[in-house]
């Protein structure tokens, strides 16, 4: 059974960016996953939409449910074989209200070994969607899922009695904010 250690944070944030700096020279070797990416595999196969922008607000909340339970059931089986970095959501905007990204359906298959969030100001965050928005559409109202974010990560860690670990990544600051989240990572 590989690590399985998911890192959540607002679209835009810099999970991403962040984790590839940690990954630099960490001790155990670990693969960086996206959730996003497993759902818009399903979703495109079944025809459902062009874009991963397009999966939380067009597509109806039963398929979405659906589709997230296969990009859980196949990241199960991937977490057997390897350690993974899950980069993912504790809420999702939709038209409906903000959905979680891991309810206990799809909690109950992951096998976390740690829970992170990121987090960052909002100046920040709207500059990095700005230079992004050619190819992303990110415009969820920051402060308030940042917020509504850890609630939904405290929800996880107590449900699944894996620890919560909550960090900043500054404007400009990504390395600094991988170094800290590899000092993390060794200690698991
Ligand atoms: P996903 O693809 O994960 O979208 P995202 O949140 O926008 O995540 P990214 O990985 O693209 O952004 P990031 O925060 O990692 O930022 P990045 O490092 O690129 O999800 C897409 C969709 O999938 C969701 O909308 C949802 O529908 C679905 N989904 C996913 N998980 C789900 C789940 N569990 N349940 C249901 N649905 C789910 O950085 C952004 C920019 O900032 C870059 O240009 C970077 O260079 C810059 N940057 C980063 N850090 C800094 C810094 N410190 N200072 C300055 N610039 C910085």
């Amino acid at each position: 059974m590989g690590k399985l250690v998911v890192i959540t944070g607002v679209p835009g944030v810099g999970k991403s960016t962040v984790v590839q700096y940690a990954l630099e020279g960490t001790k155990e070797k670990y693969e960086l996953t996206n959730f996003g990416d497993y759902m818009f595999d399903a979703a495109k196969e079944f025809g459902l939409v062009e874009h991963r922008d397009e999966m939380r607000m067009k597509m109806p909340l039963e398929t979405y449910k659906d589709i997230q339970q296969l990009a859980a059931e196949k990241l199960s089986a991937k977490s057997k074989e390897t350690n993974i970095i899950l980069d993912t959501h504790c809420s999702v905007l939709k038209p409906q209200g903000y959905y979680p990204g891991l309810p206990h359906h799809v909690l109950k298959k992951l096998p976390l070994n740690l829970l992170v969030v990121v987090e960052s100001s909002e100046e920040g965050i709207t500059a990095r969607r700005r230079k992004d928005e050619d190819i992303r559409k990110r415009d969820d109202p920051i402060i308030e899922q940042q917020h509504l974010n850890r609630m939904y990560a405290a929800t996880c860690s107590v449900l699944t009695g894996v620890p919560l670990f909550i960090f900043k990544n500054e404007q400009g600051k990504a390395k600094e904010a991988g170094d800290t989240l590899r000092m993390v990572l060794e200690g698991i």
